[in-house]
Parts: structure tokens; sequence; C-alpha cells
């Protein structure tokens, strides 16, 4: 009879950690996002609250990791923007100078990819000091994608939200391991 009611004691606990671990994650998220949109005028709260928000709870316990969860959504999204440039190469009807615009984005999001695969090691390696370089070096190369559109009037970025995303993603990124480098440097002193 007990191991019944044990059971279902056990079966409650667990329901709630779980519930508990929920909270503590949106919670977490909405407080970093805050955070965050409290010192950048271009950080948008909505945009890192939603976007955290859609990565399953169990990964988001702490501020670590959410800044590899933040790290790879910037790399996926690269990732995806790639194949959408290269859908892009093949329309015939697009103006040659964004044309050509695209072919240097290709490049620039290409390396951007690369040094987001190099700041995921370098984050887990906790050098927060370098992993927040590479995140600068990601945010300028979607930048010069972007500038590059501009050079001609009339000319209009096919790739407007492929810059939004990746740039805000990587400002999350950005952030959170801004944060993470302040717990560090209280530690040691
Ligand atoms: C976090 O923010 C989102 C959107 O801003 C909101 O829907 C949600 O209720 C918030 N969660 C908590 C725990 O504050
Ligand atoms: C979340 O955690 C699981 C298991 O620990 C892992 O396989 C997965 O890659 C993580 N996802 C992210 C986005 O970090
Ligand atoms: C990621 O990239 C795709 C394609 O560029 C974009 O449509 C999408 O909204 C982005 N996702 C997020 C979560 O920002
Ligand atoms: C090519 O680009 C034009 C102008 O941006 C667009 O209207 C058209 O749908 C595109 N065609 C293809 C096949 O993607
Ligand atoms: C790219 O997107 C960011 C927001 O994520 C914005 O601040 C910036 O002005 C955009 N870049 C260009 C060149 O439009």
């Amino acid at each position: 009879m007990w191991h019944i009611s044990f059971v279902s004691v056990l079966y409650f606990c667990l329901l709630l950690i779980i519930s508990h671990q929920t909270a503590i994650s949106a919670d977490i998220i909405n407080q970093t996002c805050k955070k965050c949109a409290d010192e950048s005028i271009v950080f948008s709260y909505e945009f890192c609250s939603a976007s955290l928000q859609e990565v399953p709870e169990s990964n988001v316990t702490n501020l670590q990791g959410l800044g590899s969860i933040a790290i790879k959504l910037a790399l996926d999204n690269a990732t995806n923007t790639i194949s959408i440039i290269e859908q892009l190469l093949t329309n015939k009807t697009l103006d040659p100078f964004a044309l050509a615009c695209l072919e240097d984005c290709s490049e620039h999001y290409s390396e951007a990819i690369t040094t987001l695969k190099d700041s995921i090691k370098i984050f887990l390696e906790e050098d927060y000091d370098t992993a927040r370089r590479l995140l600068t070096v990601v945010m300028t190369a979607v930048t010069t994608c972007e500038d590059c559109f501009k050079d001609k009037e009339g000319v209009v970025s096919p790739l407007e939200n492929e810059n939004y995303s990746l740039f805000q993603l990587s400002d999350i990124a950005l952030c959170i391991v801004h944060l993470l480098s302040l717990v560090v440097r209280s530690y040691n002193q």
C-alpha cells in the first residue's frame, strides 16, 4: 500500500521540479534579455526573449547554457542565410550590382559561420575575452554585407531580415559573454 503512495509522492515531486525548472528558465531568459536591452539601443528585448524561449527548457538553467544556445542559434541562422544567398545568386532578374554584393555577402556569411564555430569552442573553454572578439568579427561581417547594397541608389538589400536576425542573435551572445566575463572578474578579485 505504502508503495503506491510512495510512487505518487515521487511523481508529485518530479512534477514540482519540472514546473520549477520551467519557471527558472523563462525567468533567466527574460531577466538576461532585459539587462542586455538596457545597455544598448539596437538590442531588441522582444527578439531576444522570443528567440531564446524557442529552445527546449532543459538547457537553460544558467547563463552559461544560455550563452551556448545563443551562439548555436546564430550559427544555425548564418547557415540558413548561406542557402538563401545561393538561391538569390541564381536569379537572373536581379540588378547586376545587387548580384555583385551577394557574391561578397556569400563570403562574409561564410566567414561568420567559421568564426561562430570557433567562438563556440572558445566559449566552452571559458575564454570570454576571445569569444567577445570573435562575436564582434561576426557582427562586422554581417554589417559589411549589408553596407554593400547601400552604395547604389535604388538598390534594396534582399538580405535585410537576415542581417537583422544574425546581428541580433550575435548581439545576444555578445551580451551574455560580457555578463559572464563580469562574473569571472569579480571572482578573481
Ligand atoms: C517573459 O517574456 C515573455 C515575452 O516578453 C512573456 O510572454 C513571458 O510571460 C515572460 N515570462 C516571465 C516568466 O516573465
Ligand atoms: C540541449 O541539451 C541537449 C542534451 O543535453 C543537447 O543534446 C542539445 O544539443 C542542447 N541544445 C542546445 C541548443 O544547446
Ligand atoms: C534565421 O534565419 C532565417 C533565414 O535568414 C530567418 O528567416 C529566420 O527568421 C531566422 N531565425 C531566427 C530565430 O532569427
Ligand atoms: C527574382 O528576383 C525578383 C526581384 O527581386 C523576384 O521578384 C523574383 O520572384 C525572383 N525570382 C526567383 C525565381 O526567385
Ligand atoms: C542590420 O540589422 C541591425 C539590427 O539587428 C541594424 O541595427 C543595422 O542597422 C542593420 N544594418 C544595416 C546596414 O542596415
